[in-house]
């Protein structure tokens, strides 16, 4: 029996079975725990289930000196320090695959409400706007037919271009492996949608001078990670109306504070984060976590592991 440490309470039996097996505290809040309270119930665990908002770095490692296994409740990984957990032996393992058809549902979800301006149109209905059929409002752009930029050639890059093709748009891939430029697909897309992982290589990816590249008639959409697009910049794109839109699932940070200017701009769409919550995506996650950990609390290979770039 091993010591573990849950930082929130999941969705599904998949905790069940870890519980049968070893010694599990589970943070209980709805808050993920603070830095200290991390600190504190990581320190005797040999075992660790992280969600994306814990950040696993080599100082929490340092003072967890049985710790074997860190299974993170995400396929992205950029919480946690991969190097310091090599170094030490740590073995680090995702969810991937589980998740890649509901997040780019809702990626499609985000398109369509974007250039159909569904928010705002349904939010007239509420507001007691919908006087008649009118001819000349909440006229958005067409989806059908448009050109699709996808950046990131993944799993969810490659699920998002499968949607598309219902929609007969025409798409373009930039990646690590080539694909069209980016400079190039940013100039020739209607939509451009983020699917790359976060990495120093990514970081604000999309800054002043990509966007400035984009057409005016262009729509961004990010349901990959918030630091990806430097949120400044598109704030200022938006308020100029450089851009048509954007529809953001993930932001810099999460949540973005109370007052922050980027909530008031024009044609943008934020959701919490929720790529991946569906009932199953959630519960099929919770079970490859589980199954890392307890891979790797046996000695074994953990079956999703992390293989670091
Ligand atoms: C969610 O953002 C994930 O990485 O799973
Ligand atoms: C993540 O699952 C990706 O490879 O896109």
């Amino acid at each position: 029996m091993a010591r573990c440490f849950v930082t929130r309470e999941l969705p599904g039996p998949a905790l069940d079975r870890l519980r049968a097996r070893h010694q599990v505290d589970v943070w209980p809040e709805r808050l993920p725990p603070p830095d200290d309270e991390l600190r504190r119930r990581t320190a005797p665990a040999e075992g660790l289930l992280s969600l994306l908002t814990d950040r696993i770095d080599a100082t929490l490692m340092e003072g967890s000196p049985r710790l074997r296994a860190i299974a993170n409740y995400a396929v992205g990984y950029d919480n946690i320090d991969i190097g310091a957990a090599t170094a030490r032996g740590i073995a680090v393992g995702n969810t991937p695959d589980v998740l890649t058809d509901a997040t780019a549902d809702l990626t499609f979800a985000l398109l369509l409400a974007a250039a159909r301006k569904l928010p705002e149109a349904a939010a007239s209905v509420t507001a007691g706007d919908w006087l008649t059929w009118d001819p000349a409002r909440h006229l958005g752009y067409d989806v059908h037919g448009a050109t699709l930029g996808i950046i990131g050639r993944g799993r969810i890059g490659q699920a998002v271009g499968r949607r598309a093709a219902g929609f007969d748009m025409t798409v373009l891939y930039t990646g690590r492996d080539g694909g069209t430029p980016l400079d190039e697909l940013l100039a020739r897309s209607d939509y451009i949608s983020i699917h790359c992982p976060l990495t120093p290589a990514t970081h604000h990816l999309i800054d002043a001078a990509a966007l400035r590249r984009m057409r005016p008639s262009a729509i961004l959409i990010n349901t990959a990670r918030g630091p990806i697009v430097d949120q400044a910049a598109l704030l200022e794109a938006l308020r100029e109306g450089r851009i048509a839109g954007a529809a953001l699932d993930v932001t810099d940070p999460e949540p973005p504070p109370a007052g922050d200017p980027l909530l008031s701009a024009p044609n943008l769409i934020v959701a919490p984060h929720i790529g991946s919550a569906t009932h199953t995506a959630r519960e099929q996650m919770a079970t490859l976590a589980v199954d890392n950990l307890l891979a790797a609390l046996d000695g074994e290979p953990m079956p999703h592991p992390v293989v670091a770039d």
